[in-house]
């Protein structure tokens, strides 16, 4: 073999050794987004918390609160946008529910409108029943529900993903 074989199978080898190394990183990207959307589920679940908002007494039956806790998994530079807040009420001596005060179309907080006994979003009009379902305007969906529980003697809440619609029209968790 002379000399100019050699460099031609060295060249060749080392281009090999390039072109598998750069289909492996490819397919380690492709592969991220898959096992992410594998995993979302299982880390969401885990990253649910219990939170209290407040003793059992606080909260008159019939009335509707707001009310804030601390997200599942908050970080540290979060600062005041590791807090979530709800609309709790409370229907009767034991039985509790709760709404996102987010409005499902672009995230806005809704408000509680006693005498009218719906829930208003301000920035784009919409408009929710009592049950949180959509009474008019944008939002394509109804308020997020929250699981609620009371446990000695204090409510708590489960942390949990609000849906909200993107610009583009997407959803997003
Ligand atoms: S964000 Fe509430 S109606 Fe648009």
């Amino acid at each position: 073999m002379n000399e100019e074989s050699k460099n031609e199978i060295s060249r060749r080898s080392f281009f090999l050794r390039i072109s598998l190394g750069l289909a492996g990183i490819s397919a380690l990207a492709a592969a991220i987004p898959v096992v992410s959307a594998l995993l979302a589920p299982l880390l969401e679940k885990k990253n649910q918390q219990w939170r209290t908002v407040g003793k059992v007494d606080d909260f008159q039956t019939g009335s509707t609160n707001l009310v804030t806790f601390t997200n599942a998994d908050p970080q540290l530079y979060a600062g005041t946008t590791a807090k979530s807040a709800a609309w709790l009420r409370r229907n009767d001596d034991n039985q509790f529910i709760a709404f996102a005060a987010n409005c499902t179309h672009l995230g806005c907080p809704v408000r509680w409108e006693k005498e009218a006994h719906l829930f208003m979003c301000p920035c784009h009009g919409g408009v929710y029943y009592a049950d949180g379902t959509v009474a008019g305007g944008p939002p394509p969906k109804p308020l997020t529900r929250y699981e609620v529980k009371t446990f000695n003697n204090e409510v708590q809440i489960k942390t949990a993903p609000v849906s909200i619609t993107t610009i583009n029209g997407s959803k997003k968790a």
